[in-house]
């Protein structure tokens, strides 16, 4: 009974509680509540003083500029493996409409940087003493996927960096360092005068500007280490991977592109998530449907940060009550998720609310693939991903090989039987060591360039054992035997 997938859970619930008043009642108030409690408990720190704007802030500060530096964060409350360390920093970035905004990253430090097994027998004897904040350390631009989306919700503010070993730890480990932004609104939630920073969730410009200028502040922040043009990868996963897509495409523009770019890893990249919505709407029994249809309120949101006149419109009464709740604490994914239990997927949002003119403009505005990218770009889906239909996303490969140059190069990898968070682990060894390959050059130059290739590789990795491994919607396979009691520990 413990193995039971959460997505298997929460319909059992459902049924349950179908045919009962779908407001957020007591006893949702109250497995809000407890949901609320045990994200407290996973955050590192309840003093949130480093999030606070430094007074060297202002709108007309270049992007990417340092305002604030932590070198080693302390780590005593913190699940981070011993030999790694954390700095944090704030900078500044720009919001969809190019405003300067303050928002924070941290960066995961490895023991010792990535070298080839080659030149670490060269280093070994040649240069034994040569000081560790002398060494360069190639690095990931690591875009995370959902976390909420109210200051609280940082993952530089969570004991495990909420992706813990499923992707900063494991990069980590391999001598890679991790500059990973928290993105706008998330950590940093306020000016110094109380003017609320919103968090546009699923905004890819405005997440890869998050990306980018992360990047440019690191090496403000630590030039010995992280060089000017050192080599680096950005990657993402879900979310995180839509914030990758979009910053290579950011790196096509001539203007924006950084320098020691080697390409983009994207790992389940919703890109098409409107058209997700709509066709989940039209037909509820698809095996994706509740899934996909309980991020609407996370979208609606996130449009109201744009247009604020928009303000929720979509929502019904019961979704409203429900938005409501998860606002009253800042709740995050996991509150999220118990404030889901027992509202019916179809009656969260009134039917056709993507039609709405603000809604239709926001998703112009943000809209991600099937344009220019600079690659070379690996995309990773699971068959099973219910928030990137495999289908779907395949279409946005196809248009993007039509407008990429010929130097560029894209590789498509479905996983058999992997849904949205297994896939991180089933796909591991693939972009680990596409990742090091590329941070150490190691690529045949011919091999990442589309002329005389396959103009986009494609591949189904089959995968062994497949009806026997345990999936689930949500990522942590750490608290796997967590009681379907308390399921929404597996959102974090
Ligand atoms: C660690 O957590 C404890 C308990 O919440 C708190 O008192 C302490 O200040 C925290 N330490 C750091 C370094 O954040
Ligand atoms: C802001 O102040 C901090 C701390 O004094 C300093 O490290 C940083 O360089 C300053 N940033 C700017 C843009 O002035
Ligand atoms: C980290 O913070 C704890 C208090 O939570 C303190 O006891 C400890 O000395 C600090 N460690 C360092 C290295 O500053
Ligand atoms: C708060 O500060 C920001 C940045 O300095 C400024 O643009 C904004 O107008 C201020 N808002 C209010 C209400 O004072
Ligand atoms: C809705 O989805 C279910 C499950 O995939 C399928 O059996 C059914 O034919 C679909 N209905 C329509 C109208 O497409
Ligand atoms: C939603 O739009 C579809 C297609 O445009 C239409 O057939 C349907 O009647 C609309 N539903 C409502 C409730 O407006
Ligand atoms: C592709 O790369 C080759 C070799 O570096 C270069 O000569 C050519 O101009 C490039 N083509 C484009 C379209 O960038
Ligand atoms: C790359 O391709 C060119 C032309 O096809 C060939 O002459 C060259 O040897 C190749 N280089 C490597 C390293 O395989």
């Amino acid at each position: 009974m413990l193995k039971l997938s959460f997505l298997g859970c929460f319909s059992i619930v459902m049924m349950l509680q179908a045919v009962a008043a779908q407001a957020c009642d007591p006893a949702c108030q109250q497995l809000i509540a407890r949901a609320s409690a045990w994200e407290q408990s996973q955050r590192a720190s309840e003093d949130d003083s480093f999030y606070s704007v430094p007074s060297n802030y202002s709108t007309s500060l270049k992007p990417g500029s340092l305002l604030k530096l932590e070198i080693a964060t302390n780590l005593t409350n913190y699940t981070v493996p011993a030999s790694l360390t954390v700095s944090r920093f704030i900078y500044t970035t720009t919001d969809l409409s190019g405003t300067i905004l303050p928002a924070s990253a941290y960066i995961l430090w490895p023991f010792a940087p990535l070298t080839s097994q080659s030149s670490q027998a060269g280093f070994e004897t040649s240069s034994t003493a040569q000081l560790e904040t002398e060494l360069h350390y190639p690095f990931v631009a690591w875009g995370h996927g959902t976390a909420g989306t109210f200051g609280p919700c940082a993952p530089s503010n969570y004991r495990a960096l909420q992706y813990h070993f499923q992707v900063p730890f494991a990069l980590a480990s391999q001598g890679i360092a991790v500059v990973a932004p928290d993105y706008l609104g998330l950590g940093v939630k306020q000016l110094a005068n109380g003017t609320r920073i919103p968090h546009p969730w699923a905004s890819g410009p405005s997440l890869a500007s998050d990306l980018a200028n992360a990047i440019t502040a690191a090496r403000v922040a630590f030039p010995s280490m992280i060089s000017q043009d050192g080599p680096f990868v950005a990657m993402g996963h879900s979310q995180g991977a839509l914030a990758a897509w979009s910053f290579a495409e950011r790196m096509a523009n001539d203007e924006l592109t950084l320098p020691g770019y080697k390409g983009t890893v994207a790992i389940a990249p919703p890109l098409r998530v409107l058209e997700s919505i709509d066709r989940a709407s039209q037909n509820v029994s698809l095996p994706w449907a509740s899934a996909i249809l309980g991020i609407q309120n996370l979208l609606m949101h996130s449009i109201t940060t744009v247009y604020p006149q928009y303000g929720m419109a979509g929502l019904t009464q019961d979704g409203m009550s429900r938005w409501n709740a998860i606002t009253e604490v800042d709740g995050c994914l996991p509150v999220k998720t118990a404030a889901g239990i027992g509202l019916l997927p179809s009656n969260i949002a009134h039917a056709n609310w993507t039609q709405n003119p603000y809604v239709q403009q926001f998703n112009k505005r943000t809209l991600t693939g099937g344009k220019k990218i600079k690659g070379p770009l690996l995309a990773l889906v699971g068959e099973l991903d219910p928030l990137v239909q495999p289908d779907s996303l395949s279409e946005v490969i196809d248009e993007t090989c039509k407008a990429i140059s010929i130097n560029d190069s894209l590789e498509f990898n479905v996983y058999k039987g992997l849904s949205h968070f297994p896939l991180v682990q089933g796909s591991q060894q693939k972009w680990m060591g596409w990742i090091k390959d590329h941070l150490l050059e190691k690529t045949d130059q011919n091999l990442s360039r589309r002329g005389g290739l396959e103009p986009c590789n494609s591949k189904t990795i089959q995968g062994l054992q497949r009806g026997a491994t345990n999936q689930g919607v949500f990522p942590n396979f750490l608290v796997a035997s967590a009681d379907v009691g308390v399921a929404w520990e597996y959102a974090l």
